[in-house]
């Protein structure tokens, strides 16, 4: 049995509720989740990440490096360390010659970071500077299972 008090006060609460119940009900649109996947567009690439025991289909925007496309298709086997400060190599990967060929001439600072990777091969390159475009659709890009992270 509640006492006058504290039926008032549940009166008081439903009441103080009910709007805001009502405005939950409402038609208010709401916000994507940042996890949420981003709708296909026009300027968008797709690839194939793979490794030891793994192979995953990515995709990424024109201009985005390709580490920024690891990391957000969740392809954890790139670290990425440096965050792009081309000092770690973790980033390192490898292409076929043709699309290699097609990236154009490596940078002699990108090169000096490749040449203290663990693996590297002629057609080395580091995640961090290469960014997406047309030429890497369809590519299959090859992820080193080993690396050292320079920076430690
Ligand atoms: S993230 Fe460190 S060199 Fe690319």
């Amino acid at each position: 049995m509640h006492s006058l008090s504290s039926r008032s006060s549940l009166a008081l609460r439903r009441t103080l509720r009910a709007p805001l119940l009502s405005r939950r009900t409402a038609s208010t649109p709401v916000p994507p989740s940042a996890a949420a996947p981003l709708p296909p567009s026009e300027d968008e690439v797709t690839m194939v990440m793979y490794g030891d025991g793994f192979s995953r289909t990515v995709s990424g925007r024109h201009g985005e490096t390709l580490l920024n496309v690891a990391q957000i298709n969740d392809v954890h086997q790139i670290e990425g360390a440096c965050e792009g400060c081309m000092c770690c190599s973790t980033c390192h990967l490898i292409f076929d010659k043709e699309t290699f060929d097609k990236l154009g001439p490596v940078p002699d600072d990108e090169q000096d970071v490749i040449d203290r990777a663990p693996g590297a091969c002629d057609t080395s390159r580091l995640g961090c500077q290469v960014r997406v475009s047309k030429i890497l659709q369809d590519a299959k890009i090859r992820v080193p299972s080993e690396f050292v992270n320079q920076m430690i």
